[in-house]
């Protein structure tokens, strides 16, 4: 862990900043008259008059003046009405908390633990917003200008003051920060410029993540491709001068490889459109075009750390989609991995054809269950805007179970329909048994629609993560830029499913 914790009183806490909840019925909480009492300042005041803001989300930021506390700062997180206060808002107050903290530059913060709780939320599990809030809310884009902004102070000292069981909240923080971590590696890999990750850094990244935490990796090169007849990813790399990857991540729970879920990444590392080329505002932001690569790693990070009982394995197909003699056009006619043959009617729909592979090659390494993220279509964002992942299942139970992890992450899901008349234009080609592209109205369907002929009869969930990948500009969770979408859920999803086995 990177952040060292101990437990505080009134008395000996001594960071830079002191972290208090507050809200429109303050007195409720245990220890308050202590604290007003210890810290001396007319805080109740302050509170009555609006100079510290007791609304959702709010930040008052309050020097300490009193000469018994080496704590410098309180910092006054906002919580509204303790009886509405949802988890969600919780985090993303939090996260409000995560850039004040990166702005003031503090190395160390004290945490008044109890000063969090609601009837809803126990402090165990409002430590676990905190660690998730503040570490994404915090979270700064790597860039190269020649005064770079690499983080010069980071937080290194967490204590917090509590009356609970402190060993509970100690492990609730470190759960939180496990998942934002992850979630900001994955943000980190978005950001990345297409010129500084190709397919075999990615590929890179994944087996330096395997060495970390012991999962089985396999990575297949353009020649493995070649030979194993994944005729679909080499399509969209034809026009490429850098090779493709499939990257395969296992991690294995139990001594029999059964009952494995299969989390399936688009890896497009750029996406030009190829012939059937972008406009010049539509390439801007393409290297962003992984970002289901990311959240599948993301949430096999979390997972080694956690390691839940429960078999996972992850497949990323990875290339960019470029321009050359070589590349794919429209009529071409391919041979994918499961030896379904396709149309080309559009070269820029690539993420389905990468994926077609990718899936397929996932069932073939046993998975029994999948999900497939990918940054796949305008058509999601047209559809749902920035704020909600799209998605598409063949099985109502999973697709249920699946959502009720997204509840509990805050990550916004919306099922839309894969009717037997989208089947059917799928499947409508004079020359193959798919075409990549039938029409642009309601395109998110065909999109996932495409894969899901991939997916077959396994239980399947189609992510359209267009939309919600990365962020047009600052949010309370975060900046502008890849927002690490699904990691969290995904993580979520294996631990409840490791909990049922369990029962
Ligand atoms: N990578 C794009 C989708 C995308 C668009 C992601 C905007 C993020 C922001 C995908 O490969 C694509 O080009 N989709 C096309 C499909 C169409 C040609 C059928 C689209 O949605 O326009
Ligand atoms: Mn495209
Ligand atoms: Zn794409």
């Amino acid at each position: 862990m990177l952040i060292d914790k101990s437990v505080k009183s009134f008395e000996s806490a001594d960071a830079e900043v002191l972290i208090v909840g507050v809200s429109k019925n303050q007195n409720n909480i245990s220890n308050w008259d202590k604290f007003v009492e210890f810290f001396g300042q007319p805080i109740e005041q302050w509170i009555k008059d609006g100079d510290i803001q007791t609304s959702e989300k709010a930040i008052t930021k309050i020097p300490v003046f009193t000469s018994n506390t080496k704590v410098k700062r309180f910092i006054f997180v906002g919580l509204g009405n303790r009886k509405t206060l949802t988890p969600e808002v919780l985090r993303e107050a939090f996260g409000h908390v995560g850039k004040a903290l990166s702005k003031l530059k503090v190395s160390s913060m004290n945490i008044w633990v109890d000063s969090f709780e609601t009837d809803e939320i126990p402090a165990s599990d409002a430590v676990i917003m905190a660690a998730e809030g503040i570490l994404m809310g915090s979270y700064k884009v790597e860039n190269y200008k020649t005064t770079s902004n690499a983080v010069d102070v980071a937080l290194e000292n967490v204590s917090f003051i509590t009356d609970k069981d402190i060993d509970e909240i100690v492990a609730g923080f470190e759960v939180g920060e496990i998942y934002a971590s992850a979630v900001n590696e994955a943000r980190t890999l978005i950001n990345k410029p297409g010129n500084m990750l190709n397919s075999a850094k990615l590929a890179d990244y994944a087996v330096e993540l395997a060495e970390q935490y012991g999962f089985e990796v396999e990575i297949l090169d353009k020649a493995q491709l070649e030979e194993l007849g994944m005729g679909a990813i080499l399509a969209v790399n034809k026009g490429s001068k850098e090779e493709p990857r499939m990257i395969t991540l296992k991690y294995k729970a139990t001594e029999k490889w059964e009952d494995v879920i299969g989390f399936v990444g688009k890896g497009v590392t750029f996406d030009t459109g190829g012939y059937s080329i972008k406009s010049k505002a539509g390439l801007v932001g393409m290297k962003g075009d992984m970002g289901g690569a990311a959240a599948v790693l993301g949430a096999m990070r979390i997972i080694g750390e956690l390691r839940p009982n429960k078999n996972v394995i992850g497949v990323i197909g990875s290339t960019d989609n470029m321009i050359s003699g070589d590349a794919f056009k429209p009529d071409d006619v391919i041979t994918t991995f499961s030896g379904k043959t396709v149309e080309i009617l559009n070269t820029d729909a690539e993420g389905r054809l990468v994926l077609a592979d990718a899936v397929a090659y996932a069932k073939q390494q046993g998975a029994n269950y999948l999900i497939d993220l990918a940054t796949l279509t305008g058509g999601v964002i047209t559809a749902l805007g920035y704020d909600k992942t799209g998605a598409l299942t063949n099985n109502k139970a999973f697709f249920d179970a699946f959502l009720e992890a997204s509840i509990e992450t805050g990550e916004f899901v919306w099922q839309l329909p894969l009717t037997e008349n989208d089947k059917k234009r799928i499947r409508k080609s004079d020359v193959a048994d798919l075409n990549n592209s039938p029409g642009r109205d309601g395109h998110m369907i065909f999109g996932g629609g495409f894969i899901g002929e991939f997916a077959g009869d396994t239980p399947w969930i189609h992510l359209d993560i267009a939309g919600t990948s990365d962020a047009l500009s600052e949010y309370d969770l975060g900046p502008k830029g890849g927002t690490g979408v699904m990691v969290r859920t995904l993580a979520t999803f294996v631990e409840r499913l490791a909990q049922e086995d369990l029962k």
